[in-house]
């Protein structure tokens, strides 16, 4: 496999990195590569061309912003392995929180952060795999670092980017470096800490706690209190019921 370890800045330890020009989308290169991978690897391409977004949507990928996979093998159950997209969003958040102060940052269940309540990254999770863990699981980010995408229609939440919000101009392999950095460093937190240590950091920077929100699963919407994420990463509302744990749905505010 054809790796580069001209990292720009930093670069963790035990990390893998290639950069591409263009490629249909990064996680699917990460789902052609996975056979060959050894230790994790960040495959990161200056565009894509059918880059894909949760729940089947497109994601826009003007030139300038960060379009990345990260994939790997955990040890780790689907259910486990999707805990990843707690990880990663934090991991994004103190990237982020280099270039825009961290008050204009916050997130939002399951893997979107925003800024100054816009969406500036998404993340995808896709994994295969027939045994009690997955062979492979792969992260994939995008950032608007540089540009805001044109013709979002279908999103929740309008898209925003760095730029538009004045935060400082970053490279996308120069972000790809702080973001790597974090992510390795929650990695090792849920290593020595466990996945409540993840948990209670998302909480922290979690947009509209103890708020009424809507969490739409496309058989019902259901609206309650955002009481919490649980230990399995679901959203935990309190409604008219009482409390009701969701594992997947698309919030709105
Ligand atoms: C979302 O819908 O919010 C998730 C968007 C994820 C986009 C990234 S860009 C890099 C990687 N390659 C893709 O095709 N999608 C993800």
């Amino acid at each position: 496999m054809s790796t580069d370890d001209n990292a720009h800045g930093h670069w963790p330890e035990g990390y893998a990195r290639v950069v591409l020009d263009t490629v249909d989308s990064t996680m699917a290169e990460a789902a052609r590569r996975a056979p060959d991978i050894e230790r994790p690897t960040w495959i990161v391409a200056k565009t894509q061309t059918a880059a894909r977004g949760r729940r089947g949507r497109p994601w826009i990928v003007p030139k300038g912003n960060l379009n990345a996979t990260l994939i790997f093998r955990p040890e780790a159950t689907a259910a486990e392995a999707a805990k990843r997209s707690f990880l990663a969003a934090n991991a994004l958040y103190h990237a982020l929180s280099i270039y825009v102060p961290a008050e204009k940052l916050s997130l939002k269940w399951p893997n979107d952060v925003l800024l100054c309540g816009g969406k500036v990254a998404g993340i995808l999770l896709e994994s295969s795999g027939r045994g009690p863990f997955v062979d492979w699981l792969s992260i994939g980010i995008g950032v608007n670092l540089r540009h805001t995408p044109d013709g979002v229609t279908d999103a929740s939440f309008a898209p925003t980017s760095l730029r538009e919000e004045g935060g400082w101009e970053v490279a996308p392999l120069d972000f790809l470096a702080t973001l790597a950095d974090a992510y390795a460093t929650q990695e090792a937190k849920l290593l020595r800490l466990g996945f409540d240590r993840i948990r209670e950091d998302w909480m922290h920077k979690a947009a509209r706690l103890g708020e009424v929100i809507t969490a739409s699963t496309g058989r019902e919407e259901i609206t309650g209190i955002f009481d919490s994420i649980d230990r399995d990463g679901n959203l935990v509302l309190i409604t008219g019921t009482g409390p009701r744990a969701i594992p997947a749905a698309d919030v709105y505010f």
